[in-house]
């Protein structure tokens, strides 16, 4: 085998143009193909910047065509040669590099390759188990390495936006206490603390808010996390955090800086200007309309309230619905008589009940009659003002669901994704960032009959709602907001509470003891004792935020060794058996 020895690279293969012609150059990188016709052998040579073609002549050089004759696909190859112009005929216009070619005078093999078990192309349509157990063969394809090289830009503007705006980075433990996020905890053994545990930090929630409490002002870091959650094409064990904290902010100032980031991103990476300030939905108006706390808002579809209509109707679905507290809502499919069977609106019925709602009742409007399955059951006026409120036209379909609300938003929620997705709505290359504000502090855990912390329990109330915590705990509004693009949460944060009292308070509405709440975060409790700047942050998923930039439709095409669905690492093969040796010394047993 050659080695490099006395060559030194001097330009990325796709780095050459035109205007390189007639220079010397060495080239080192993988071989994408070759075609050998008969005393020239083509290679296209392959890094990360892209491919360009090498020509070996067996005019020029014998020997060189020969050792040519042994490469293959993947081999890995240091080349010298001379750039020069295509013949017209032999230009590639959909090639960057398309109109040169490097004339090789000298050929290394530097290292041979296997045939590799899928092919090293764009676009690939493999098995992702496969793809993933030879994720560095995976990695080499430009698709993936395109992705890599944005989420590597996406990082690098925001630490200069940081940076620049007076942030500092700072890191944060691995081996820590347990935070509360919600999610299950990966814990890792201690070795000098027999029976005792650090847990991985689902975010650096706690120790960023005691930077603020140090007098760091302005933190942020880009930053790993890890929750033992079921996984989604969205969610992954560990996933990484752009963190933020600020001091003597209100929400507005939060967002705002934050909107900055935003534009700067888009700018820069997809040329996008965003329209500031984003649309800020309060979390109830965002249900009302769209049925969901994370609303796509590229296309309408929105909901309407049908309840007042129908309350007093003979349809007792509808009526019972609205007398138990629930209520009865509506989305127009605009002109979509034409487009829907009977049998697409009963599949959209058996779609809306893998979201709990027990039917979809739909009114058909054309110019001349109403088809609906409940027309029966109501008068001429009812059907009238829904039409009416519905803004209903013909040509037109509504599809209306009664039940507790939670279910109507949620099944009419996801109907309404799946109608934009039927209907082709969403144009490719759209983005559309909003703030959704003012969620709930609170929420009543059915399983362990408690409230518990929508976001987390250091998020402050609303000032005006903090009297509520006694009389009507769900109805507490939080100083908290999520920012979501297109559909997607891509981060989240809060004003945190800053004095002893309120936090106290807040970790008894949450059912913990005063004992548990200082034996879990009395270190936080007791900071607040000596001086503590009001304060708030929020953190983005940066592997969402870069799948959205890429186009993806899963985190784990923007993560370089991303885990699969069993939470396993299928190159590693891990989580795997450990010795004897290593479990003793821990001091644990196992139980499997
Ligand atoms: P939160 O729990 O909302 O807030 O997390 C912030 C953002 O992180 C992303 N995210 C995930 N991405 C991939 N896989 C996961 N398992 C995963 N879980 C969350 C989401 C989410 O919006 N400490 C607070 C922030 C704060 O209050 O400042 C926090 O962690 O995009
Ligand atoms: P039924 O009288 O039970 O045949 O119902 C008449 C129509 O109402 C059918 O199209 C059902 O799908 C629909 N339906 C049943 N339950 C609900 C509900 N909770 N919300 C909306 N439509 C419903």
């Amino acid at each position: 085998m050659e080695t490099m020895q006395g060559l030194k690279r001097t330009h990325m293969c796709a780095e050459l143009s035109l205007q390189d012609v007639g220079k010397k150059v060495v080239l080192m990188g993988w071989v994408q193909g070759r075609r050998n016709l008969g005393g020239l052998i083509f290679v296209d040579l392959r890094d990360r910047s892209g491919i360009i073609q090498i020509v070996f002549d067996e005019n020029v050089s014998a020997d060189i065509f020969k050792k040519a004759e042994l490469i293959r696909n993947e081999y890995v190859l240091a080349v010298v040669g001379t750039v020069a112009s295509r013949a017209p005929e032999a230009i590639n216009d959909r090639m960057k590099t398309g109109h040169i070619e490097v004339k090789a005078s000298e050929l290394r093999i530097l290292s041979k390759a296997e045939t590799p078990p899928f092919y090293i192309i764009e676009n690939l349509d493999a098995n992702e188990q496969l793809r993933l157990k030879y994720r560095y063969l995976d990695l080499r394809r430009p698709d993936m390495q395109k992705n890599i090289m944005l989420r590597h830009r996406v990082a690098k503007i925001v630490r200069d936006f940081f940076d620049e705006n007076g942030f500092l980075e700072i890191e944060t433990p691995m081996l820590t206490k347990s935070t509360p996020e919600g999610a299950r905890d990966y814990l890792v053994p201690s070795r000098v603390h027999p029976g005792k545990f650090y847990a991985l930090p689902q975010s650096p929630q706690l120790y960023k808010q005691l930077l603020m409490l140090a007098g760091m002002d302005r933190y942020f870091q880009i930053v790993r996390c890890f929750r033992d959650e079921d996984l989604r094409a969205d969610r992954q064990p560990e996933f990484t955090q752009i963190d933020i904290e600020m001091s003597f902010v209100n929400v507005e100032d939060v967002l705002e800086i934050n909107e900055r980031l935003m534009a700067k991103i888009f700018k820069d990476v997809l040329g996008i200007e965003l329209q500031m300030p984003f649309l800020r939905l309060p979390y109830s108006e965002a249900l009302e309309r769209f049925g969901s706390d994370k609303p796509d808002i590229r296309f309408g579809l929105e909901l309407k309230n049908i309840s007042d209509i129908v309350a007093g109707s003979g349809f007792k679905v509808f009526a019972d619905a609205v007398a138990r507290g629930g209520s009865v809502r509506a989305i127009n499919a605009k002109q979509c008589a034409d487009k829907f069977s009977r049998r697409d609106l009963d599949s959209l019925g058996e779609y809306v009940k893998t979201y709990r709602a027990k039917g979809l009742a739909w009114i058909i409007v054309t110019e001349n009659e109403i088809k609906s399955p409940v027309k029966k059951f109501l008068s001429d006026e009812e059907m009238q003002t829904i039409l009416g409120r519905t803004d209903a036209q013909p040509g037109d379909i509504i599809m209306i669901i009664a039940d507790r609300d939670d279910i109507v938003f949620d099944s009419l929620g996801h109907l309404r994704l799946e109608l934009a997705k039927r209907l082709n709505l969403i144009k490719k290359d759209d983005y559309k960032l909003l703030w959704v504000t003012e969620f709930p502090l609170l929420e009543y855990d059915e399983e362990e009959k408690r409230y518990v912390a929508k976001h987390h329990p250091f998020t402050s109330p609303m000032d005006e709602d903090i009297p509520l915590l006694d009389s009507d705990p769900l109805k507490v509004r939080a100083k908290a907001y999520d920012i979501v693009l297109n559909g997607v949460e891509i981060g989240g944060g809060s004003i945190r509470i800053f004095n002893t009292e309120l936090q106290q308070k807040m970790f008894e509405t949450l059912g913990f003891s005063k004992e548990e709440a200082w034996e879990r975060f009395g270190f936080l409790m007791e900071a607040f004792k000596y001086g503590t700047p009001p304060h708030g942050g929020m953190a983005y998923g940066l592997d969402r935020l870069v799948m959205l930039l890429a186009g993806r439709d899963s985190i784990r095409d923007v993560i370089a060794f991303p885990k699969v669905q069993t939470a396993a690492e299928l190159m590693t093969n891990a989580p795997s058996e450990v010795d004897a040796k290593q479990l003793k010394e821990l001091h644990i047993k196992l139980d499997v």
